[in-house]
């Protein structure tokens, strides 16, 4: 069997690991380093750079390298190399390429399989974008695994005996997760949790970059925000400084030449104590207790009863932090696993479970929990949108859980099944991560037809949902692959409409409608009509597929009445 590495896919940096003989083994990058900085860069020549020598070239180049794009997972943003515009999820492929040569390199043999590790806290719209980053760069991904668990498991992995309950506290580059979990008999339960995908070490950065800068324009009367290049160099040096008080009290921060005055070239030179930095992150630090109740809550657990708060990623090594952990759980955190490398060690763990090197019943069982709630759009009487919930967070996973739900007004006959993640009673603040129509409801009057909504999330994060027609039994269903489906929306497949046995009655209307998209596809002003009549031509052989001839008719009418209006417009 091929080998299955475990990949941590970090804001700041990316290591990966396999598990040779039992043990997790950290892979050396073509630097000779268990580190990758999560930079990408295009050098002099127009070759993309990964890792160190990106982040060589920052100074020098800035406009051609960007780091930090885990941050922008699953939005439309763009970063720019260069000239050329890319989306996150691109950057990050670069990134699991360099990873996938290197393992191959150190490892001697093609790596095609991982798991790659995201914060728990993620939504499946930047899981999803994750996975579609691992595939780009040539991988198969086995397991999506949450950070804190992964940490989990690798301490786990060495402490199979011990029975406790654990908080593990992962403040990373960009990501805070919080995660609790039990240690049992060599089962590791996750019981809740909870996080804040938009705080990190980088959040620490710019609040001292900020705090120089001022500092600089105060005192030299120049503003050095419009220089990139003097930009770049603050923030590299306001991280050194940032590091260097976690052990000492002092630092200078010192670079000369960062600007001119009238032609005379000035230096920034700012002594900054370990006070003022936490002065300055302080509120930042605070925002980690939140999560932290949530996690109590949901898992019904006080602080006094946790056994050990377990510290992983870089900037639990500020005093501030861990100060702040005691204060607040009354209990002293702790540095049990390497907070670099322990989430690269526990996915290879998993992922030699996955491959069958380890075995689940010698060794460490595991179960994790969905992070976020999921439900439907309903109406409750005076909500539109209102997310009607049907599998709460912190929920053990694999799980499925029904709803009922009855018609709204008389003669309704279809229903639309609008699948939300996000803990809003208000669906249009939750994500929209799919949706079908369920036709074929016998027509009565309002509140008369049930139907059953069922929801099954599995632990590759696939979430099956069927609904189904009380009174006749009759089912629809789709699975939201959220490792398949690259814009969140799943459909079920319909291109073998052809071989129905209505497929004659509906040829001409479809063909006409297909000649229309292709007609004005891409064209500016048409995108509405343009999307509408996809839609509809979906359905239509959706429904013809499942030979629902009536439908199919209903549709058919909707589809000539569109093209007509159409027609008449354009
Ligand atoms: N000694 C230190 N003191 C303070 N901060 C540090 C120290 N060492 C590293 N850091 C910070 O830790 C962060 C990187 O941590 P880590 O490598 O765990 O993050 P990551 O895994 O890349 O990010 P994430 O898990 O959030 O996606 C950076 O912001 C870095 O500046
Ligand atoms: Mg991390």
């Amino acid at each position: 069997m091929s080998t299955v590495i475990g990949i941590d896919l970090g804001t700041s940096t990316t290591e990966a690991a396999v598990l040779q003989d039992g043990k997790p083994v950290m892979l050396l990058n073509f630097d000779g380093k268990v580190e990758t900085p999560s930079i990408v860069g295009l050098d002099g020549t127009g070759n993309i750079v990964v890792g160190e020598k990106a982040e060589g070239q920052i100074l020098l180049a800035p406009e051609q390298t960007v780091k930090e794009v885990k941050r922008l997972m699953g939005t439309g943003e763009k970063v720019f190399l260069g000239k050329r515009a890319c989306s996150p999820v691109e950057i990050s492929s670069m990134i699991l390429s360099y990873v996938r040569n290197f393992a191959g390199k150190y490892l001697g043999e093609d790596v095609e399989r991982a798991v790659i590790s995201v914060p728990a806290y993620f939504d499946e719209i930047q899981r999803q974008a994750t996975v579609e980053a691992g595939r780009q760069a040539g991988f198969i991904v086995e397991r999506i695994l949450n950070e804190p668990t992964a940490a989990a498991l690798s301490y786990g992995i060495s402490h199979l005996e011990e029975e406790s309950r654990i908080l593990v506290y992962d403040l990373g580059g960009g990501t805070f997760d919080v995660t609790l979990l039990e240690l049992f008999e060599g089962v590791l339960e996750v019981k809740a949790s909870s996080g804040d995908n938009q705080l990190g070490g980088k959040d620490f950065d710019e609040r001292l970059v900020n705090y120089l800068s001022e500092r600089f324009a105060q005192k030299q009367g120049v503003s050095l925000e419009k220089d990139i290049y003097a930009m770049t160099r603050l923030h590299q040096a306001a991280a050194e400084c940032k590091k260097a008080l976690s052990t000492q009290e002092e630092y200078r921060v010192l670079l000369p030449m960062i600007a001119e005055n009238e032609g005379i070239p000035v230096e920034l030179d700012e002594t900054v104590s370990r006070e003022q930095l936490e002065e300055l992150i302080m509120d930042l630090v605070e925002r980690t207790h939140e999560p932290i109740d949530v996690v109590l809550d949901d898992s019904g657990m006080t602080a006094e009863e946790l056994d050990m708060i377990l510290l992983v990623g870089g900037s639990t090594r500020i005093p501030l932090v861990q100060a702040d952990i005691e204060s607040y759980l009354g209990k002293k955190p702790c540095f049990a696993v390497n907070p670099d490398y322990a989430v690269a060690q526990g996915a290879a763990i998993q992922a030699s479970i996955i491959s069958g090197l380890v075995d689940e019943e010698k060794g460490i069982m595991m179960t994790d929990v969905n992070p976020y709630t999921l439900g439907i759009r309903s109406l409750n009487g005076y909500m539109m949108d209102y997310m009607s919930v049907i599998i709460p967070r912190n929920v053990t996973i694999p799980v499925t859980k029904k709803q009922t739900y009855y018609t709204s007004w008389d003669g309704q006959t279809s229903a639309d099944i609008e699948v939300y993640q996000g803990e809003s009673r208000s669906v249009e603040e939750n994500h929209r991560i799919g949706t079908f129509r369920m036709h074929g409801i016998p027509s009565a009057p309002a509140g008369k037809e049930q139907l059953e909504v069922a929801f099954s999330y599995n632990q590759n994060g696939m979430l099956n949902v069927t609904a189904r027609v009380m009174s006749t039994g009759k089912e629809a269903s789709i699975t939201i692959d959220m490792m398949q489906t690259a814009d969140g929306e799943a459909r079920a497949d319909v291109s073998g409409w052809k071989e129905s046995v209505l497929a004659e009655d509906y040829r001409t209307v479809i063909r006409r409608a297909e000649r229309w998209l292709k007609k004005h596809e891409g064209e500016a002003g048409t995108e509405e009509e343009y999307d509408a009549l996809e839609e509809l031509l979906y359905q239509l052989k959706l429904a013809i597929v499942e030979e629902e001839d009536g439908e199919a008719e209903e549709l058919e009418e909707e589809i000539r009445e569109l093209m007509e209006e159409y027609g008449n417009e354009k």
